[in-house]
């Protein structure tokens, strides 16, 4: 038997090898072409259900407006401040940004309240007062339902922005922190926006009047951590108003 009997040859089987090895790297090359490929639509899929959940949102909002007199600037002015108070407090900025769309959701109930209440002139009897405090309830039952992060959140809103720090709001009589922090940012700002506006009813009141009854109200109606951050931000979230109500900051307007 001759030596070479046993020098086994493979150079045959490393070829085969490396061509296995090439064909394996031109697929791998092409599986990340079209997993690239997909990443990217579906990046563009989710961006253009994100612009129409927030175009959802605000076209209720409109329908509200048009039942209840609240001018397109509060809605907005609403949505923009809760972010910019949500920042401030140091909240996840997803969830803050989430706040713009979902805060001017706020009084969607009153769709539900009749006209007769509503745009009443006088007084509410005890009665209409009684069908009034319902709308976060409405509310709530409109947004709710969709398994929609964003409306889970605008729902969360209505439902709880005329609730009170000490537990005397409605429509649940909720205390302290057991108010979703949404519901406490939202009925701080509503309050403020709602007393630096000018009303058929009244004139708008001066900052520092606004300024003075909403720092009465730590503890009793409102957050006192969240009324110590609007008073001593008061500058920034005056100019950010006025910004608004020149038209350069919209809700969509994520530079603010
Ligand atoms: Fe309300
Ligand atoms: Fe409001």
């Amino acid at each position: 038997m001759s030596a070479n009997a046993f020098v086994v040859n493979t150079s045959g089987a490393e070829d085969e090898l490396a061509a296995e090895n090439v064909a394996l790297r031109a697929q791998l090359e092409l599986y990340g072409r079209d997993i690239n490929k997909t990443v990217r639509s579906l990046g563009g899929a989710i961006e253009r259900l994100e612009i129409a959940h927030h175009q959802a949102l605000l076209s209720l909002a409109k329908a509200a407006e048009f039942k209840d007199g609240d001018t397109g600037e509060h809605i907005v002015r609403i949505g923009v401040l809760s972010e910019h108070l949500g920042r401030l407090l140091g909240l996840d900025a997803t969830f803050c940004e989430m706040l713009r769309y979902a805060a001017p959701m706020h009084d969607v109930g009153k769709i539900g309240i009749p006209d007769s209440i509503l745009k009443k002139p006088g007084k509410l009897s005890e009665q209409e007062w009684d069908e009034m405090k319902r709308h976060p309830e409405y509310g709530a039952r409109i947004l709710s339902g969709s398994g929609v992060a964003l409306f889970d959140l605008a729902a969360e809103i209505a439902l709880h922005h005329h609730e009170k720090f000490d537990g005397s709001g409605y429509p649940r009589g909720l205390r302290g922190t057991e108010i979703p922090i949404s519901g406490r940012v939202v009925a701080l700002i509503d309050f403020f926006d709602a007393l630096t506006m000018k009303r058929c009813y009244r004139d708008a009141l001066s900052d520092d009047e606004a300024l003075s009854m909403i720092k009465e109200g730590a503890g009793s109606h409102f957050d006192p951590e969240l009324v110590n951050l609007l008073i001593a931000n008061a500058d920034d979230f005056i100019a950010l108003r006025e910004q608004i109500n020149r038209g350069d900051v919209a809700v969509g307007n994520t530079s603010a």
